[in-house]
C-alpha cells in the first residue's frame, strides 16, 4: 500500500509559527469554559535546576550524519552539525552508545566502556564533540549500558576461558543447566529479542558446559550485579566520562541489573514495553477501545516483580543511590542520571527518581497513551501526581530509537498498537494524518511542566520507514523471532539533511546503512528551513516560546467546559502571562475563550477556532 504524500507547504501551514502574537478573528469564546480551581502541579520556581525543565534531544549516532563516507554516522559528523540543535533551541543532547562494540545490538553491546568504536571515531573525537557542545551551550548526556556487556568484553572472554565456579565466571550469570545432563536451560526466562535467555557454552575440554544469562541477544551477557567488582567497575566508568566533561547518563535497562534470588521461573513473556500484543486494526477499521489497556490500570506492583523476576527488583535502588553519590561529588551544575525503566505502575516507576537516586525517568506511560483526550488528560494528571510524590519532574517523551515514531503511530486509529515495528506487509499508517496529529502531540508535550526528550528527526516530522526490505534489517529482534517481530529498524533510518543530494546529505556515500525511503527527500532539513508552516519551524517556535515562558517550571491546572474530546490546561508561573493550551482531538472545531492571543498553533486554524487534531498555545489574559 502506498502512503499518502505530505505536502509541507500547504495543508499543514500554521498561520503563526514564530512566537508572534496572532489574534484569531471572531472568537466569541464559550462562557462555560473556565480554569479549574484545582492546581494539578505546582511549579518548580525560576531557579530550578537545569534538568527539571530541560529539553533533551536524542542523537542516534549511526543515523545522524556520516563524515567518512562509510554510510554510517559518526562523532565528527555529529560535531559538524551540532549548530542545527542550537538553532532548534534544545538544552542538551543524549548520545546513544558509541563505545567499542561488535554492533550486535547497534552499540548496546559494549566491549569497552572507556573507548570509542572506530566506526564512530576516536576518544579525541568524543572530546571534540563535548567541547563543541559546550561552545554552543548544549549539555551532553551519554548512554550507559550496565545490565550487560558484549560477549567480546575482556571480562566475558576471561570468564569463558576460566572454569565453572571461577572468580571470572562470577562476574556474569553462569549456571548449571537443568535436566539429567544439564542439557536444559536453568529456568524458563526468555530473551526480550525472542528465544531463550540462556545460552550453553562449550567448556575448555570440548564438552557442553554451563549456561549464561542474556536478557537480550546471546552476544549481550548479563552482569552479576551482586558482585562488588561489577559495582566498582561501573562507578569507575561513570567517573571516566564525568572527568571528560559529560553532564550525565541515560541508564539503559535501569530496571534490570538485579535478578530475584534463586532465579525463579517467570510467569510472563519478556518484553520491554509491557506491550505484548499488536491489537487493533488499520485506520479505516473499527477499533474496540475496550481492548486497549487503561494506562492507569497497570496491575499489582508485587505481581509484576514476581511475574518477571528480572525486572524492577528492589535491589536496583541501592545501585543508583551509590551512583548518585558519585555524581553529587562533582558539584554544580548537577550531573544527572536518567532511567530507562519500563516499570509499571507509576508508583513503582517514580521510586527511581527519589531525591537520593536518579534525576529523571522516561515517562513511558505518556508515550504509550492512545490519542484520546480523556486518556491523555488522565496520564498527565497521574504522571504529575506520581512525580510530585517524590519531588521529581516528569520526563515526557513521545519517540525514541526503540519505538515506532509518534508521527507513524498516530497515523493509525487511536489505540492501534505497533510495538513490534511495521513492514510492507502490514496495514500502513496514514502519513499526513499521523504528521498532523504528531505536531499536535508535540505541542501538547512541550507545554507541560517538566523535562522533555525529543528523538532525532521528529523535528522534521519524519515518519518510520515502513517498507524496508527484510534483507537489510539489522535489529536482532527480527532474526531471533524468525521475522515474527519486525523490530526497530524503521525508526533508525539515517536523517535527510539536503533534499536531492546523494544520501540526502547524510554523508559522502550514496548508500546509507539502512536505505532512506524516497519520501524522506521532502522532509530534508534544507527543504524545511525557513519554510512557513514546516515542522522544523514549528518545533523552533515551540521551543523558543517554551523557553521565553519557562513552561518547564510552570504550575498546571486543567480547564473545564470543553468536553471529552479536548485536552485543555493552563501553564502558569509568577511574573508572566498564563499560557492556555487547547489540544482538540474531537471532530468539531472548538473556540478559544475571549481574551486569548495565539502564540503558536500546531496546524492551520479555522476561522472559528481550533480544528480537529490541532494544539494551540495562547496567552490567556
Ligand atoms: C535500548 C535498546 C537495546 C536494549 C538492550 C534498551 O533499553 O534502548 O536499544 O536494544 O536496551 O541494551
Amino acid at each position: 500500500m502506498t502512503q499518502s504524500a505530505v505536502d509541507l507547504t500547504t495543508p499543514l501551514t500554521a498561520p503563526s509559527i514564530r512566537p508572534l502574537i496572532a489574534r484569531l478573528p471572531d472568537l466569541s469564546g464559550d462562557a462555560t469554559v473556565r480554569e479549574s480551581a484545582v492546581v494539578t502541579h505546582h511549579g518548580a520556581g525560576p531557579d530550578a535546576a537545569w534538568w527539571r525543565q530541560a529539553v533533551i534531544y536524542q542523537i542516534y549516532p549511526r543515523s545522524w550524519a556520516d563524515s567518512d563516507g562509510d554510510g554510517i554516522g559518526d562523532l565528527p559528523g555529529i560535531t559538524a552539525r551540532l549548530d542545527h540543535l542550537s538553532r532548534l533551541g534544545v538544552d542538551a543532547i543524549w548520545l546513544s552508545p558509541f563505545y567499542t562494540s561488535p554492533q550486535a545490538d547497534a552499540g548496546y553491546d559494549v566491549a569497552d566502556y572507556r573507548d570509542v568504536d572506530p566506526l564512530f571515531g576516536t576518544l579525541g573525537d568524543a572530546d571534540a564533540l563535548i567541547a563543541r557542545a559546550r561552545e554552543l551551550d548544549l549539555r551532553v548526556i551519554v548512554d550507559l549500558v550496565p545490565n550487560h556487556s558484549s560477549d567480546e568484553h575482556a571480562w566475558f572472554q576471561a570468564a569463558l576461558a576460566a572454569a565453572p565456579g571461577s572468580a571470572e565466571r562470577d562476574l556474569y550469570m553462569f549456571r548449571e543447566g537443568a535436566g539429567d545432563a544439564g542439557e536444559l536451560p536453568p529456568n524458563n526466562w526468555q530473551s526480550v529479542f525472542g528465544g531463550p535467555a540462556w545460552t550453553r557454552i562449550t567448556e575448555g575440554d570440548g564438552q557442553a558446559g554451563q549456561w549464561y544469562l542474556h536478557l537480550f541477544d546471546p552476544k549481550q551477557p548479563d552482569f552479576n550485579w551482586e558482585h562488588p567488582a561489577v559495582r566498582a567497575e561501573f562507578e569507575s566508568v561513570l567517573r571516566f566520562w564525568l572527568d571528560r566533561g559529560v553532564d550525565g547518563f541515560r541508564v539503559d535497562v535501569a530496571h534490570g541489573l538485579i535478578k530475584a534470588d534463586g532465579l525463579p521461573d517467570a510467569q510472563e513473556r519478556t518484553t520491554m514495553l509491557g506491550d505484548t500484543v499488536s491489537d487493533g486494526a488499520a485506520v479505516s477499521d473499527d477499533v474496540d477501545v475496550d481492548d486497549v489497556d487503561d494506562v492507569d490500570d497497570a496491575g499489582d506492583a508485587d505481581d509484576h516483580r514476581v511475574d518477571t523476576p528480572y525486572w524492577d527488583q528492589d535491589g536496583v535502588h541501592e545501585v543508583y543511590r551509590a551512583w548518585r553519590r558519585v555524581l553529587d561529588g562533582y558539584g554544580a551544575p548537577d550531573r544527572i542520571l536518567c532511567a530507562e525503566a519500563w516499570v509499571e505502575p507509576q508508583s513503582r516507576a517514580v521510586l527511581y527518581v527519589r531525591p537520593d537516586e536518579m534525576h529523571q525517568a522516561f515517562n513511558f506511560d505518556f508515550l504509550q497513551t492512545p490519542w484520546r483526550a480523556p486518556d491523555l488528560t488522565s496520564v498527565i494528571k497521574s504522571s504529575l501526581r506520581a512525580a510530585d510524590s517524590v519531588g521529581a519532574p516528569s520526563t515526557w517523551v513521545l519517540s525514541n530509537h526503540d519505538v515506532v515514531r509518534h508521527t507513524t503511530r498516530l497515523g493509525y486509529a487511536p489505540g492501534y498498537r505497533v510495538p513490534n515495528g511495521i513492514s510492507a506487509d502490514d496495514a500502513q499508517p496514514d502519513e499526513a494524518l499521523g504528521l498532523h496529529r504528531a505536531r499536535a502531540a508535540t505541542a501538547l508535550m512541550l507545554a507541560l511542566p517538566g523535562s522533555a526528550y525529543l528523538y532525532q528527526g521528529e523535528e522534521l516530522g519524519l515518519p518510520d520507514s515502513t517498507d524496508l526490505p527484510h534483507h537489510v534489517r539489522q535489529d536482532p529482534t527480527f532474526g531471533r523471532t524468525d521475522g515474527q517481530e519486525i523490530g526497530r529498524d524503521g525508526c533508525r533510518v539515517p536523517l535527510p539533511w539536503v533534499g536531492g543530494a546523494p544520501s540526502l546529505g547524510f554523508g559522502p556515500a550514496e548508500a546509507t546503512w539502512l536505505p532512506q525511503p524516497a519520501s524522506y527527500d521532502h522532509y530534508a532539513v534544507d527543504r524545511q528551513e525557513g519554510a512557513t508552516g514546516s515542522t522544523l519551524e514549528l518545533y523552533r517556535s515551540l521551543l523558543a516560546a517554551r523557553r521565553d515562558l519557562s513552561l518547564g517550571t510552570g504550575s498546571l491546572s486543567f480547564v473545564e467546559g470543553y468536553g471529552n474530546d479536548v485536552v485543555t490546561f493552563v501553564n502558569d508561573a509568577e511574573g508572566r502571562d498564563r499560557l492556555l493550551v487547547v489540544a482538540n482531538l474531537g471532530e468539531t472545531t472548538v473556540m478559544l475563550p475571549p481574551g486569548c492571543e495565539v502564540i503558536v498553533a500546531s496546524g492551520p486554524l479555522a476561522e472559528a477556532g481550533v480544528p480537529t487534531d490541532t494544539t494551540v498555545w495562547a496567552r490567556w489574559l
